[in-house]
């Protein structure tokens, strides 16, 4: 079994990839946590969650499940839990797992660590987001009307468990969403990456072992995402315009597929600027493309621009976005608001 170990706060977890939920039972037991409390929701608990309560039956398992979907990351919710695990004499020497996609993950971690002050909490992470990007890291939340993830923290899980096999019943448009996220790690931080995803590789075993690397590597070296880790916000500045264009809620555009277009329109953007290596947008097109992702969008620009100058990091009209100096390697770099406009009418011409 490989394994990768995070350094976090001081200590650190373990990230093991495995084909079975066997290693929980022996985390659990070696860690001698009395009772464990397992959230779900209502998709992932019809597929998985009874394999993982029979390997915990020794261990007073518990489970709470949610139904799936962006609008379970709610206040309310949170509360729910919190109450659920207070109502069921959860202690301090007891565990939450998170089964399920960034959702659960994030809603689940929050609740973890609010209970009691906070108690202990694993990963098991279910989709491509998840694991190759949410469960690792620690920022946990939940959404309120102000913003997505504006209500969280930094608590980082004791254990993540990865089963990529698991993968094979997402749907195809959240593997599509994931996949997004994937290329966003090839396109700031690994060629090799990206040229086997042109190549059309598609072992996700290997890929998410090499996107946990990516995601290890940005987090312990700015764990509070002060620095470094802004890198992983390629994409994203656009992108959010697109999401709140279309009202949030991933029905016309996923956050993957708005981020897909974010990622093309910053290279095609740096490419005017002179910033980033010639050929980069056609290499990220071709790639959106080999996995069913957009890489435009008939939003009118000033629509987007309107959304841009709303954003609360747009200071004079100037805003730090993450640019590509070539596919491999990004770097923050001021951008007029007003450029998006002139290079953008260009690029939908
Ligand atoms: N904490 C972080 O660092 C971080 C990073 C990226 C994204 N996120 C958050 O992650 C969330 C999105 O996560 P997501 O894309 O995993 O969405 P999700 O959790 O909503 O899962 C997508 C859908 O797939 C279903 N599903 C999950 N696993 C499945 C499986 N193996 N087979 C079949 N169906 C399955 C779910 O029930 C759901 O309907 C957002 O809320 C986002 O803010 C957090
Ligand atoms: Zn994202």
């Amino acid at each position: 079994m490989e394994s990768l170990k995070v350094k976090a706060n001081g200590r650190g977890y373990t990230i093991d990839f495995v084909d079975n939920y066997t290693s929980i039972g022996e985390f659990v037991g070696a860690a001698g946590y009395k009772k464990c409390a397992i959230i779900t929701d209502e998709n992932v608990d019809k597929l998985y969650a009874d394999e993982i309560m029979s390997i915990l039956q020794a261990y007073q398992p518990f489970k709470m499940v949610f139904p799936a979907g962006e609008a379970t990351k709610n206040p309310q919710n949170l509360i729910a839990g919190v109450r659920w695990l207070a109502n069921n004499n959860f202690s301090r020497t007891d565990l939450v797992i998170a089964l399920g996609g960034g959702v659960v993950g994030d809603l689940a971690g929050f609740i973890a660590a609010t209970y009691d002050r906070g108690v202990d909490f694993i990963q098991v992470p279910t989709t491509i987001v998840a694991q190759c990007d949410s469960s690792i890291g620690g920022k946990v939340a939940v959404d309120i009307p102000e913003g997505k993830n504006r209500f969280g923290a930094f608590y980082p899980p004791k254990y993540v468990c990865i089963n990529a096999s698991v993968l094979q019943t997402l749907p195809e448009r959240n593997r599509a969403d994931g996949m997004a996220e994937v290329i966003k790690h090839g396109c700031i931080y690994d060629a090799k990456l990206f040229d086997d995803l042109s190549r059309g590789i598609d072992d996700f075993g290997a890929i998410v072992r090499r996107n946990c690397q990516i995601k290890q590597h940005f987090v312990e070296a700015d764990e509070y995402d002060r620095g470094l880790r802004m890198q992983l916000n390629f994409g994203h500045t656009l992108a959010h315009s697109i999401e709140s264009y279309y009202g949030n809620d991933g029905e016309k555009f996923t956050h993957g597929e708005a981020v897909a277009v974010g990622m093309a329109v910053m290279a095609r953007i740096g490419e005017r600027l002179g910033v980033t290596e010639g050929g980069t947008y056609e290499k990220i097109v071709d790639v959106l493309k080999k996995y069913r992702l957009p890489y435009k969008t008939d939003v009118p620009i000033a629509e987007l621009i309107g959304y841009m100058k709303g954003d609360k990091k747009v200071m004079g009209g100037v805003i730090n976005v993450i640019m590509l100096e070539k596919i491999g390697s990004a770097f923050v770099r001021q951008l007029k608001i007003d450029e998006v406009g002139e290079f953008y009418d260009n690029y939908s011409a």
